[in-house]
């Protein structure tokens, strides 16, 4: 059986994320979505709201489970018996980064590789970041976010 872990802020969730999320759940057997829980930033959302934003998001994929870490990826991988981690690149500025912490996560673990899956074009210019300055300027959320989360989102942003 081939796990793949899938980690992030998910700080919330996006069309972006869920896209990956899918065309992963077609390639391996499982896929954990790890939310990064001791992040630097202060989230808009605790960790346990992202983890069930994305429970939300993903009930209709059988084989994509929600959990969330702290510490190492590469602990959490080890954790689920995953043997993959899954990357989404959306423009070349995301490469460097995570050329970095792919290097850096084999260093730690030769037996996890790390996977990159280009973003559909449609959401190549979707950020957790964007959605949020969005969202607090009021903007439309309509096509950024799963529908079922945009009320959440809101909620944060209501005066
Ligand atoms: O959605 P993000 O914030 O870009 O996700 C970043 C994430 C969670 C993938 C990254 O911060 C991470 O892997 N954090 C866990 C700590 C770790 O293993 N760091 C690399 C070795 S120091």
């Amino acid at each position: 059986m081939k796990t793949a872990v899938y980690p992030g802020s998910f700080d919330p969730v996006t069309n972006g994320h869920l896209d990956i999320i899918e065309r992963a759940s077609k390639i391996y057997d499982k896929v954990v979505v790890g939310v990064l829980t001791n992040g630097a930033k202060t989230p808009l959302f605790a960790a346990e709201e992202r983890v069930e934003l994305l429970k939300a998001v993903t009930s209709d994929f059988p084989n994509v489970h929600i959990d969330s870490f702290s510490g190492l990826l590469v602990d959490f991988a080890r954790e689920q018996k995953a043997c993959v981690i899954i990357k989404g690149l959306r423009t070349v500025n995301d490469f460097e980064y995570e050329l970095q912490m792919a290097l850096l996560n084999k260093a730690l673990d030769p037996n996890i590789e790390t996977m990159f899956m280009m973003t559909n074009t449609k959401y190549s210019y979707i950020s957790s970041s964007m959605v949020k300055e969005l969202a607090a300027f009021k903007g439309n959320l309509d096509g950024f976010v799963p529908e079922k989360i945009i009320g959440k989102i809101k909620e944060k942003y209501k005066d």
